[in-house]
């Protein structure tokens, strides 16, 4: 090894490390913002289903130089020079992801799970096609048919929804299907607490001549662990965000399993093709090089022992934080969960999803508002509550902890007294036991390598 590789060999480290001191000594307020916010997340309890914690190592991928490549196309096939590095990067984190999911292609450029599903839909139909999506109010995304989203607007999207049990309503499903003849029918949900069953989308697609997508952000790291079944045989298309269930990340991944030599509706390309051109020139330009690096950690870390057994926890903990909330009188919808998410109708409390999302906050409990099936007020209000347990899981609290969290929720909530839809009193007794209890839970249960001082 040269003199000059020994030198940058060792400014890796201390190029990340320059960084925080000069940014420490040259712009004190950024500084000081960043860690404030670093701070805040080992101090509460994130109960977002939403959300996770990325491991440091993670994080260390994304501030890299790795960021100031700039380049235009995949690996092999660049605009521009200079690529033989992050075109082994991006190599490493596609087979990671073909590796995790079991997939036969993967596309790890989309910026996020938004980009993604609408890369799949920009590939596959034109203007006025009709797709078919879980409509948002039973738990469905944005991206997937809703008014307010580009995929409502260009596409004639129809909503399906839920039983009376509020599970998804496959004979419903398969009606409007049968009905509107979607080139499209997409499947997954930012908010549905059980088990979905793909292959019953895939054969109601093939009924009509409709392509599946399946969006498994939320779900993603159940899938990888083998504790939710997979759609990746059995959705023409399976897009997820990375830094959900996969602890990566901000980005997106589209993956193509049995059907990598399907042909595309003009009967000549395969599906493959279509994604590979639809994200790049059609819908992106440069990729995201770091963040390319880090979904290829983040993936290598999601095909371990240790990432399957917590996996397991995070399905454990959801599932006693539901028993929990049940035993103390909650409305759990569906009266349980099978994944990561427990979902709670507040409104027969007396409350709102936006007062107990603020009065859990101030005690330093973070959740968020939902709208739930039926719901009568709006998405600033709404009439639920979503809580997840990929954090709480990570910093290694279980089962016999979701106790405690049930408790303290209820504590918040009987001390919260509504004033109107948004407005609301939190019993200062309350919240001062609370915050102390939650200091205490983070203090015995730190995130993993994110040191304190
Ligand atoms: C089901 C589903 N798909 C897509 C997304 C969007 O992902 P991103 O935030 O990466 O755009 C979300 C976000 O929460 C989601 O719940």
């Amino acid at each position: 090894m040269s003199n000059m590789d020994e030198l940058l060999k060792a400014g890796l480290d201390r190029v990340a490390q320059h960084g925080v001191e000069r940014l420490r000594a040259e712009d004190p307020d950024l500084h000081d913002l960043i860690e404030r916010e670093y701070f805040r997340q080992s101090r509460v309890l994130s109960m977002v289903a939403a959300s996770s914690t990325a491991d440091p190592s993670v994080l260390a991928c994304e501030g890299t130089a790795t960021m100031n490549v700039t380049t235009e196309g995949y690996p092999g096939k660049r605009f521009h020079a200079g690529c033989e590095v992050v075109d082994e990067i991006e190599r490493l984190a596609i087979e990671r992801a073909k590796t995790a999911f079991g997939a036969r292609y993967a596309n790890v450029q989309p910026h996020s799970g938004t980009s993604a599903n609408t890369i799949v839909m920009f590939s596959l139909l034109q203007a006025g096609d009709t797709i078919l999506g879980l409509d948002l109010d039973s738990g469905g995304h944005l991206t997937h048919g809703a008014k307010a989203s580009v995929s409502g607007q260009y596409f004639r999207s129809f909503g399906y929804g839920l039983t009376e049990e509020r599970l998804l309503d496959y004979d419903q499903v398969r009606a409007l299907a049968l009905e509107h003849k979607p080139k499209l029918i997409v499947c997954g949900a930012s908010a549905y607490p059980r088990t979905i069953d793909f292959g019953r989308f895939r054969a109601i697609a093939d009924e009509v001549g409709a392509y599946v997508l399946a969006d498994i952000s939320h779900i993603a790291g159940l899938v990888v662990a083998g504790e939710h079944p997979s759609p990746v045989d059995h959705a023409h298309f399976t897009t997820t965000s990375t830094y959900k269930q996969l602890y990566g990340p901000r980005g997106g991944l589209i993956l193509i399993g049995r059907d990598v030599d399907t042909l595309a509706p003009d009967g000549k390309t395969t599906l493959p093709d279509l994604v590979q051109k639809a994200v790049f020139p059609f819908l992106q330009g440069t990729p995201i090089l770091s963040a390319i690096a880090a979904k290829a950690r983040a993936l290598a870390m999601a095909d371990t022992p240790e990432f399957r057994e917590r996996a397991r926890r995070v399905v454990a903990d959801a599932k006693a934080l539901a028993d929990a909330l049940l035993a103390r009188g909650y409305d759990v919808l569906t009266g349980g969960t099978d994944n990561h998410m427990v979902l709670i109708n507040v409104l027969t409390n007396g409350l709102t999803g936006v007062v107990v999302e603020k009065s859990l906050e101030e005690c330093d409990i973070i959740v968020n508002k939902n709208k739930i099936h039926g719901d009568t007020k709006s998405a600033f209000v709404t009439s639920g509550m979503r809580f997840g347990t990929n954090t709480l899981a990570m910093r290694g609290l279980g089962p016999a902890e979701m106790e405690l969290c049930a408790d303290l929720v209820d504590r918040v909530l009987k001390g919260t007294r509504p004033l109107s839809d948004r407005e609301y009193e939190l019993d200062a007794g309350v919240k001062a036991e609370v915050r102390a209890e939650v200091a205490r839970l983070c203090e015995r249960f730190p995130i993993p390598h994110y040191p304190l001082t």
